[in-house]
């Protein structure tokens, strides 16, 4: 990837993402579910550029959404409806409104409060709402506790006897209809069994429904699977789907899965330029023009992602790589081996196609980062760099009638 070029070309800082690696990471898992029916619904949170998802679109995902804006995006980008879930624990009305006139695929239900208000909605609009129930199964996915979600201490899904009451309540309405069973336990999972153990306790779950007469069609996985960003071992995809299928022998199912960062993370980079170094008698920081509103993982997370210096390698010394917003939390990386730098030297961020511009802010009235895509070899804008205009524009004309408020 010649970086020089595209931040001539497209300036910095930059999220870069390979699409052909995106390909690659999607058939990759598309093919591990081979022998059985499956759908791969692209976890939209992750990175929600139009043309990326479009790209996945071509290649046959669908989408998982958790808001009415992830919904029209998904639309927008050529997503089909049948191909579309509705994700999330709190969905407001006119989400699950849209969600039904939309007609997508199924709603995943997140507490019996809200199966209530499907149902009321539904038969108001006079449709059968298709739902599953997001089940939680009370396991420690061993992950960031941030994002870790299938625990009783997590605010998502219902307990599994909850569930089967609320498949029993779905079941006796006049405008439910349930067609699926989901789980998803926790983001950026690297290890097997928390994922097979849920997948058991659903799957038995499901068959004890079947003998209620509910049959459900739909089996969706979630999300999770863990990336490379440093020396972590990472699950192979194929090792993922085997572990669920052996859950489900006997079971008439299409698999449904709902991965973000495996699709995307490992294909993108944040690209940023070197403003200033300096040290105090404790530190050396280097001084980059990207921040934390662009890249928050390090800062929320303490995330870590590998990253290095363009084009130089010698006298290496430790350093912080640090933005300029005002928070001593504003930093990229921490004590990275790095060559002395001088203004507008490249420093280069990996793995960060995934929750890196899609958590990105205005936060200092910095206007967002411009993303490019590339693909055969051909690198294009995919997302202008924002305007001082673009982050105004929903202010600037309540300030005349500010000034008119004052003045009376
Ligand atoms: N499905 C559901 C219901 C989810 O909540 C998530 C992610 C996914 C699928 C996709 O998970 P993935 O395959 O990307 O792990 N901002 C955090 C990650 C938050 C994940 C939220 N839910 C980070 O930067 O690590």
């Amino acid at each position: 990837m010649d970086f020089e070029k595209l931040a001539k070309t497209y300036n910095t800082p930059l999220y870069i993402y390979d699409f052909d690696k995106i390909k690659s990471n999607f058939n990759r898992l598309k093919d591990s579910f081979s022998g059985r029916k499956s759908l791969i619904c692209y976890a939209i949170k992750a990175n929600s550029n139009l043309s990326l998802i479009r790209h996945l679109a071509r290649l046959g995902a669908g989408a998982d959404c958790v808001s009415s804006g992830e919904i029209e995006k998904a639309f927008i980008a050529g997503i089909p409806k049948y191909k579309i879930i509705f994700s999330g624990v709190g969905k407001r009305d006119d989400e699950i409104e849209l969600a039904l006139k939309k007609d997508i695929l199924f709603i995943n239900i997140e507490s019996e409060g809200e199966l209530g208000r499907v149902e009321e909605i539904a038969s108001k609009l006079k449709r059968i709402a298709r739902i599953s129930v997001r089940v939680n199964p009370d396991i420690d996915p061993k992950t960031h506790p941030y994002i870790s979600t299938g625990l009783n201490s997590n605010k998502f899904g219902v307990d599994i006897d909850i569930a089967k009451k609320l498949y029993i309540k779905a079941k006796n309405s006049k405008s439910i209809e349930p067609v699926g069973i989901h789980f998803h336990i926790g983001s950026q999972l690297t290890e097997l069994e928390p994922i097979k153990e849920a997948s058991k306790k659903v799957s038995d779950l499901l068959r004890s429904l079947s003998v209620l007469d509910i049959d459900l069609k739909f089996f969706d996985v979630g999300g999770g699977l863990g990336i490379k960003y440093g020396d972590e071992k990472i699950i192979e995809p194929y090792d993922y789907a085997q572990n669920i299928l052996d859950t489900l022998k006997g079971l008439d199912v299409t698999i449904i899965c709902e991965p973000g960062r495996s699709i995307v993370g490992d294909a993108g980079f944040f690209l940023t330029k070197v403003l200033y170094e300096k040290r105090n008698h404790q530190k050396r920081f280097v001084i980059v023009d990207g921040a934390m509103n662009d890249l928050i993982r390090p800062s929320l997370y303490n995330a870590y992602h590998k990253t290095y210096l363009l084009g130089k390698n010698e006298n290496k010394s430790r350093a912080d790589i640090v933005g300029p917003v005002c928070e001593s939390g504003d930093f990229l990386a921490k004590d990275v081996e790095i060559s002395d730098t001088k203004h507008n030297d490249l420093i280069v961020i990996e793995s960060t196609g995934a929750y890196g511009m899609s958590m990105s802010s205005n936060y200092n009235t910095r206007a967002r980062a411009a993303e490019v895509a590339i693909e055969g070899g051909h690198d294009r804008l995919i997302r202008r760099r924002e305007h001082l205009e673009d982050i105004i524009e929903s202010e600037i004309e309540y300030l005349r009638m500010d000034d008119e408020f004052n003045a009376s």
